[in-house]
């Protein structure tokens, strides 16, 4: 038997898994950069006690960021399972489980009713697909930001070109 062909038709199997399942699910594994994760939150005014969610939580930098400066709740919702899995031990690792949750799965098959501030960093043709969803669940006072691509049916806060951070209301 050749096992090392074994071996590499598994390896090639969890690779797609990780990389190929995100992507088709809405967008692949692309961490923001930390000077924008900090200038994301910064402008997007979170209040103490707000209820974060970050749409996708990758290796969770938005949510633990945005609980450790502003002593807001966050919500990571993260379909990788590795990725799930590392926020896991980094909120447990960083004492931070009362404020923070993190949800296994697909963020378009959950209730997202409870978000203040909703973080987005997906592909246009996810932001797209989700925007609905977001006027439909979201609360009136409920904001929603997005690093890179745009929402075309929420009021607009602020669209910023040359940052490519963009700030959209509910109602
Ligand atoms: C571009 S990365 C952004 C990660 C993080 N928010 C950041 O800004 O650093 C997108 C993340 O969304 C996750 N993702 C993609 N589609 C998803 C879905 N439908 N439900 C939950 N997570 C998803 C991917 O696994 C990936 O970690």
């Amino acid at each position: 038997m050749n096992y090392i062909g074994i071996i590499l038709g598994i390896t090639v199997i969890i690779i797609a898994y990780f990389t190929l399942w995100p992507l088709i699910k809405g967008a692949p594994w692309v961490p923001t950069r930390m000077k924008k994760v900090r200038q994301m939150l910064s402008v997007i005014d979170i209040q103490s006690d707000e209820i974060i969610y970050d749409l996708g939580c990758g290796d969770g930098r938005f949510i633990v960021s945005a609980v450790r400066k502003f002593n807001a709740k966050a919500i990571g919702i993260e379909i990788n399972l590795l990725l799930y899995l590392w926020c896991q031990l980094l909120i447990t690792f960083l004492g931070l489980r009362r404020r923070v949750k993190i949800r296994y799965g697909n963020f378009f098959k959950l209730d997202l009713s409870d978000a203040d501030v909703v973080i987005c960093y997906l592909l246009q043709e996810t932001n797209d697909k989700l925007e609905d969803k977001l006027l439909k669940e979201l609360k009136p006072t409920a904001r929603v930001i997005s690093n890179s691509f745009l929402f075309n049916k929420l009021p607009v806060v602020n669209e910023d070109e040359d940052t490519g951070i963009y700030i959209y209301r509910v109602r």
